[in-house]
């Protein structure tokens, strides 16, 4: 049976987030869940979340997994949120005990934990995860991070930030840990599962104002992909990929996004008079 998928774009960060559920048993899994989050006034809501909610208890589904394809840096997890409501094991890819050790460091955090014990579940490929009558198969695809996943469920893969849609191209690789020769072999485990099977993309940035689209399929994104048009080596590839990010500017919700994100979504711990922070670590230009 095929899985039902639900999308929800947020708009303010561009990301998809989707809820996959076994027609069969109602058994969901929710993937990518974000935090409404604006920078300036340092407030978390829950508007986003409270629809993914919705719409969960109006299909009377019975979420099991919520599922982050890897440490976000432009979105606050909402993870925790809907475990809290919606119960469910909060899973991330094991390299994600990398990405905590890196920005233990950048963030001097030194209390913080890096064993990935924050998450409940820690994912290596090949782990098989039952969804009621389907199963979420876990293929690891670094590059963009350490700790990227994409997981597989019937002829659907959602693959995180590998691949965008064919007309945005290719992840960056210049975040710590990342890679551009691992994202083009990562990329290559995501083209082997087959040219029909559906890829689904956690960011749409409408180029040129065109409409949003999150689907496309493994052989539009051979044919069609600009960073990979021409059968495109993996040395040019390289070279291509980090010229590119050379020019990329910081994302916006960098700092807050990690501090959160390697929490697997919890806030961090009140300070005084139940405050919480976030830190971001200044550098002065002379
Ligand atoms: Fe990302």
């Amino acid at each position: 049976m095929k899985p039902s998928i639900k999308t929800f774009y947020h708009t303010p960060s561009s990301t998809m987030t989707y809820v996959v559920s076994d027609p069969a048993t109602k058994t969901a899994a929710i993937i990518d869940p974000v935090y409404d989050f604006d920078l300036p006034s340092g407030q978390v809501s829950v508007s986003s979340s409270n629809e993914v909610i919705d719409y969960v208890n109006e299909q009377s589904l019975d979420v099991q997994w919520i599922l982050e394809t890897h440490a976000h840096a432009d979105h606050l997890s909402s993870a925790q949120y809907l475990k809290q409501h919606l119960g469910g094991t909060v899973a991330i890819g094991k390299g994600i005990t990398g990405v905590q050790k890196t920005f233990k460091q950048v963030l001097n955090l030194p209390t913080f934990t890096t064993d990935g014990s924050q998450f409940d579940q820690l994912l290596v490929g090949g782990d098989r995860l039952p969804l009621g009558d389907l199963a979420i198969k876990v293929l690891a695809t670094p590059g963009h991070t350490d700790d990227s996943v994409t997981y597989v469920i019937g002829k659907n893969a959602f693959i995180g930030d590998t691949l965008f849609m064919p007309d945005s191209g290719t992840a960056r690789c210049d975040f710590p840990g990342g890679d551009a020769a691992l994202l083009f072999d990562s990329i290559g485990k995501i083209f082997a599962l087959g040219d029909e099977v559906d890829l689904w993309i956690c960011h749409d940035y409408q180029p040129g104002g065109r409409a949003l689209k999150f689907k496309t399929t493994v052989a539009k994104q051979k044919a069609d992909n600009i960073h990979l048009a021409n059968d495109v080596d993996k040395t040019k590839f390289v070279s291509t990929r980090e010229e590119r990010d050379a020019t990329l500017a910081v994302p916006k919700l960098l700092y807050p996004a990690v501090q959160v994100n390697i929490c697997a979504g919890h806030l961090p711990e009140p300070e005084v008079n139940d405050q919480a922070f976030v830190k971001i670590p200044l550098s002065l230009i002379q």
